[in-house]
C-alpha cells in the first residue's frame, strides 16, 4: 500500500481519535453491518464514526480488489483501465484508491458518496497519501456517465439490487465490479444480480466460468442444502493494524468476501476450474471443492490434488492460498462423478 497506517491516522478527518474511540465506533459499525440494517447509515453521519471506519476498513477492503483483478483476463482489466470507473459509495475512497494502486495510478476514477463526510474524507487521503488527480469524489452520479464501469464495495448491502438494476439499465456500463460481504445473504442478492446481468447480455469474468449455466451452488440451495458460493482472502497485515484488529475482536487475516464481474467484453482464453471451498488437507493431498464446466454445464466435485505432483514450494504455498483462486488441472482418477484426484497444470 501507498501509505503506512500512522499516515492514514494523520489524514483522518479527526486524527486525534483514541484507540478507544475507534473501537467502540467499529463495534457500533460492525453491529449495524451484520444485524441491525435500519442502523446501518448511522456510521456516516458522524466524524469520529468516518475516521473509526476509515482507519480500519479502508487498509484491510484495498487488498481484496488486487485479489479479484488478479483473476481476471487482460482484455477485460484493459477494458477497466481504459474506462472512466465510478466507484458507487465509495466511503472513504476505498477502491478509488485500490485502483490507483493497482493500476500504479493511472486511472481515472469518479468516487461517489451520499454522505458529505464520507467525500471530505475520501478528497483528504487523496489530498494527503495519493495526489492523483485522476480521482475525484462528489456526491451524486455524473450526468454523462455511459458504457464506462461501474464498481461498488460494501454499498450494495445498502443500495439494494433493483437500485442497482436500475443504474445498470440507465448508464449502460461495459463492466460491473461489485465487492461485497461473503455472506449467505448476500449471495442471495447476487444470484438475482447474476440471473438480470445475463438477461441484459453481459458475460461473467468472474467467478463463474459459465453464465448460461445454472449456478451449481443454487441448485444445492433448491434442494435444501445451507451455502454459498464466496472466495477468502487470507493475509497479514501491518502490526499497528494487527493490534487494532484484535483489540476490536474483528479478525482481517481472514476476510469471506462475494465478489463478481460482469463484462461485455468478447470474454476468450480456456475456463479454468474454481476453488469454491478448502476441504481439508491430509498427508496425500490438499481437498478443495470446485466448480468447474463440463460439457457446458457447471458442475462442483470434490478435487484430491496429489502432494505427490507438488514441489516442497508448492505446497507450502498451497496451504496460505485464498479461497476463489482459478487453475488449470489435469485428471489422474475418477473415484466418482462427483470426485477427482488431480494434478495441477
Ligand atoms: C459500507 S460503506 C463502503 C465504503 C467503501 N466502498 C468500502 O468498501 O470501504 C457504504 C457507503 O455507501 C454509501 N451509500 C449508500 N447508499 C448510497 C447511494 N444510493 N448512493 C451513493 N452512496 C451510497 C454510504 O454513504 C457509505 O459511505
Amino acid at each position: 500500500m501507498k501509505f503506512t497506517f500512522k499516515e492514514l491516522r494523520s489524514s483522518l478527518l479527526v486524527p486525534s481519535i483514541s484507540d478507544h474511540s475507534v473501537v467502540q465506533n467499529l463495534t457500533a459499525v460492525s453491529k449495524g453491518f451484520t444485524s441491525q440494517r435500519s442502523k446501518i447509515k448511522e456510521y456516516v453521519m458522524d466524524r469520529e464514526m468516518v475516521s473509526a471506519y476509515t482507519l480500519f476498513y479502508l487498509p484491510s477492503n484495498i487488498p481484496k480488489l488486487e485479489f479479484v483483478f488478479d483473476m481476471l483476463s487482460d482484455d477485460v482489466k484493459e477494458s477497466i483501465k481504459s474506462s472512466t470507473i465510478v466507484d458507487l459509495g465509495t466511503g472513504p475512497g476505498t477502491f478509488a484508491f485500490a485502483l490507483d494502486e493497482y493500476f500504479d495510478g493511472d486511472v481515472e476514477v469518479v468516487g461517489v458518496d451520499t454522505s458529505e463526510l464520507m467525500v471530505e474524507q475520501a478528497q483528504k487521503i487523496n489530498e494527503c497519501l495519493y495526489k492523483n488527480q485522476k480521482i475525484s469524489f462528489r456526491s451524486t452520479m455524473p450526468k454523462s456517465f455511459k458504457g464506462e464501469t461501474l464498481l461498488l464495495g460494501h454499498s450494495l448491502n445498502e443500495m439494494g439490487i433493483e437500485k442497482l438494476m436500475d443504474l445498470v439499465k440507465l448508464h449502460a456500463p461495459e463492466n460491473l465490479i461489485i465487492i461485497e460481504p461473503g455472506t449467505s445473504a448476500m449471495f442471495t442478492e447476487v444470484l438475482k444480480l447474476r440471473e438480470q446481468m445475463r438477461e441484459l447480455g453481459f458475460q461473467c469474468a468472474f467467478p463463474c466460468a459459465n453464465i448460461e449455466s445454472k449456478c451449481p451452488v443454487q441448485k444445492k440451495i433448491e434442494e435444501g442444502q445451507e451455502d454459498w458460493c464466496h472466495q477468502v482472502l487470507r493475509m497479514t497485515h501491518e502490526v499497528d493494524f494487527e493490534r487494532l484488529s484484535q483489540i476490536a475482536k474483528l479478525d482481517r487475516k481472514t476476510m469471506p468476501l462475494i465478489a463478481h464481474v460482469y463484462t461485455k467484453t468478447n470474454l476468450k482464453g480456456p475456463k479454468r476450474a474454481r476453488m469454491v471451498r478448502f476441504l481439508r488437507e491430509s498427508k496425500f493431498s490438499f481437498d478443495w471443492e470446485v466448480c468447474f464446466e463440463s460439457e457446458g454445464e457447471l458442475k462442483m466435485a470434490t478435487f484430491e490434488v496429489l502432494k505427490k505432483t507438488l514441489s516442497k514450494k508448492e505446497v507450502k504455498s498451497l496451504q496460505k492460498i485464498s479461497v476463489g483462486i482459478d487453475f488449470d488441472y489435469e485428471i489422474m482418477k475418477e473415484i466418482n462423478s462427483g470426485h477427482f484426484k488431480v494434478k495441477l497444470l
